[in-house]
Parts: C-alpha cells; sequence; structure tokens
C-alpha cells in the first residue's frame, strides 16, 4: 500500500486515478481548488477509508503531513476554453505549481508523476508526433499559456530529476473522453454530444478535416498506473493511434446518439492543430512490450470502436457528465466563487 497525493484530484482525469489507487489499496490525498473540477467528480470517494480531500490552489505553498511515497501533478486547467478563460492561473499552476509540486515529492522522497499535453508538440510539422519531436509552439499567441506552462513544466521535471536525482515520470496525454468530463468543457467531443442529445447543430471548427485520436478514460488511467509503477522516465505518449477527422468524430456522435442535429462550420481558432495523433519514437519502440502492456489492447480502436466504448460503460451515467442523456448546467456562482480565490 502506498500514500499518494494527486493535485487537481476532483478534476475528470484526477477523479479517476483517485478513484484507481482507492480500488487497488492505496491511500489518497486529492488537492484541488475546484477552479474547473467539483466535488460532485469526488463525493462517492468521501468516508471511503484512506480518501482525504483538501481545498488547496497548488499554486501556492503545499505542504502535506506524513508520508509520501507518489506525487502526481494533474492540476491545471485543461480545455481550451478553461485556459483561455483563465490565463494567468494556467500559467502559474503549470510553472509554481509543478515547482511546488517537485518541492513535496522530493521532501518526501517520493516518485513525482507530471501529467504534460500532446499540447507540447502544437501545431505539429512532423506526423504522427513521437516523444523525440521537439514541437512547434506559438509561445505568444493565446494557446501559448496552457502550451509553454507545459513545456516549463517538463524543463523543470527534468532538471529535479538530473540536479536532484528525483525520480520522475512525465506522461504527455492525447485527448481523452469518458465519465466526469464536463458538459461545458468546450471540447469537440463533449460539445458534439451535448449538441446531439439536445438536438441543436453541432458545431465543426474549420471545415472537419483536421484530425485528432480520442482514448477512453479507463485506458488512459490503466496507462498512467503502468507508466506509473514502470521503470520509463518519459516523456511518454499515451494515446490512441488511430487518428480520425473532427468530421467523422461528429458523424459517430450523431449515429450513437440517434440524433437528428444537422452540422454547421465555424472559424477554426488561432494556432489550432490540423494534425494530432500519438506516434511512437524509436527509443519507446525498443521497449514495445513495456509499451504494448502501458496502452493496453483497448487503447487501439478507430473511431467505430467508439460505440463499443459507450455501450460497454454504460454506468456512465452515475453523475452529470458530458456522456449523460441529461445535460445539467454546473452552478455558475459556485464556479465564480472557486475562480475568484485564484486572483491572477
Ligand atoms: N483530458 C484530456 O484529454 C487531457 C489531455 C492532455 C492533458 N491533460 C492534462 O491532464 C490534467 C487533468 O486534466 P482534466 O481533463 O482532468 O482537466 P480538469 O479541468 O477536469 O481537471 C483539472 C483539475 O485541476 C484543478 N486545478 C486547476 N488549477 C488548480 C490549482 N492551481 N490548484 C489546485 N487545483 C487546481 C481543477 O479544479 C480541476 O479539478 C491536466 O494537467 C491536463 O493538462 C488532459
Amino acid at each position: 500500500m502506498a500514500r499518494i497525493v494527486v493535485t487537481g484530484g476532483a478534476g475528470f482525469l484526477g477523479s479517476h486515478l483517485c478513484e484507481s489507487f482507492l480500488a487497488r489499496g492505496d491511500e489518497v490525498v486529492c488537492l484541488d481548488n475546484l477552479s474547473t473540477g467539483a466535488i460532485a467528480n469526488i463525493e462517492h470517494l468521501f468516508g471511503q477509508p484512506g480518501f482525504t480531500f483538501v481545498e488547496h490552489n497548488v499554486s501556492d505553498y503545499i505542504w502535506v503531513p506524513g508520508a509520501v511515497d507518489g506525487v502526481l501533478h494533474f492540476a491545471s486547467p485543461a480545455s481550451p476554453k478553461d485556459y483561455l478563460e483563465l490565463p494567468i492561473q494556467t500559467l502559474k499552476v503549470g510553472s509554481l505549481g509543478t515547482h511546488n509540486t517537485l518541492g513535496l515529492a522530493l521532501a518526501k522522497g517520493a516518485r513525482y508523476f507530471l501529467a504534460s499535453t500532446s499540447e507540447v508538440y502544437g501545431d505539429p510539422q512532423v506526423h504522427p508526433q513521437t516523444e523525440q519531436y521537439w514541437g512547434h509552439v506559438n509561445p505568444v499567441g493565446p494557446r501559448g499559456v496552457y502550451d509553454e506552462a507545459k513545456r516549463f513544466g517538463e524543463a523543470i521535471t527534468m532538471a529535479y530529476h538530473r540536479a536532484h536525482g528525483l525520480d520522475v515520470r512525465i506522461v504527455r496525454i492525447f485527448n481523452t473522453y469518458g465519465p466526469q468530463m464536463r458538459p461545458d468543457d468546450g471540447r469537440a467531443m463533449s460539445n458534439f454530444i451535448v449538441q446531439a442529445l439536445k438536438g441543436e447543430p453541432i458545431t465543426i471548427y474549420g471545415d472537419g478535416s483536421q484530425t485528432r485520436s480520442f482514448t477512453y478514460v479507463d485506458d488512459e488511467v490503466g496507462g498512467f498506473l503502468a507508466l506509473l509503477d514502470g521503470d520509463i522516465t518519459g516523456p511518454c505518449n499515451i494515446g490512441n493511434p488511430n487518428e480520425f477527422t473532427i468530421s467523422q468524430l461528429a458523424e459517430a456522435v450523431l449515429e450513437i446518439t440517434g440524433s437528428s442535429s444537422t452540422l454547421t462550420y465555424e472559424a477554426l481558432p488561432v494556432d489550432d492543430p490540423t494534425q494530432r495523433v500519438e506516434g511512437v519514437g524509436p527509443e519507446l519502440r525498443a521497449q514495445e512490450s513495456d509499451r504494448a502492456f502501458l496502452l493496453g489492447e483497448r487503447a487501439v480502436g478507430d473511431v467505430a470502436e467508439l460505440r463499443v466504448d459507450r455501450v460497454d460503460h454504460g454506468d456512465a451515467a452515475r453523475r452529470p457528465t458530458a456522456m449523460d442523456a441529461e445535460v445539467s448546467d454546473r452552478d455558475e456562482r459556485e464556479v465564480a466563487r472557486h475562480r475568484a480565490r485564484d486572483v491572477p
């Protein structure tokens, strides 16, 4: 049994991680300032042995009493809508928050795990994106607040590894979907599902030919745990290597939901990547067996497999999420109250 600190544990991915650690008998200290996450994602964990929640902004100094074996830094606004609304908070949690969590891991002798992102590749000029690709990011564009914060996070994590010998893991997460995704997070998957369920036109930015790949959250979190427990420092891409276009995604969502929504097209946002799919670099290819283990069989799927995921995970509606037929909006006053605490 280990004692694990998860920052951003009340968010989409963090809440699944907390569940997974508790399910395997670990203790979890979840730190979250609820700026983009919600208690609703973790309230089923309150009262479970070994679960502690602390409402805290990890861009401020962190101290967790007692032994800590692992620190997983997942706190950050993550959807473009969120980080464009919270630009300075995003830069702070990716820089100061990463520094603070690294300091905690070092002081406790814990293994450190950084949630980075495929966005470090920016609008890539190499396709697919392997871990060896250094990326093509516009530092001064609107998305730079997220991309550069994550790139700084990776750099300082490697500096702690080299300078202090800290045991670190870096994951570059590709688009993930599943229960606990916020209906209003502005991501393509949530937008399409919500619009289809409401019978509203589905908004496609650009002509829909831009590509992405999507991984079901259980597969993604399984990959995180395997990376955490294994010996690859990383950075390690974890995602679905099968790409499809945004138009194909919209068509799949229409079919799955049985919706008669029409498609509408709007201008592509600034610096929106045209192609994004996970690649496997030579270094990791050499460790192919580890990697197959990391990803698991179910991560490999094309757009048709979305339907299987939706049916397989029919319990997705246990809390309000974008996967639910019943679309509930968050209490905007509650959101504003939490965000006001992290003044830029
Ligand atoms: N979901 C994806 O597809 C995806 C893809 C790439 C990378 N990631 C990374 O994974 C992590 C989690 O993403 P998510 O999709 O679960 O997003 P999310 O918004 O659902 O979760 C992020 C959580 O971090 C918390 N948080 C934000 N700033 C904080 C701060 N200063 N102090 C404490 N808590 C703070 C939020 O309240 C929220 O609960 C992020 O670091 C994100 O960059 C996610």
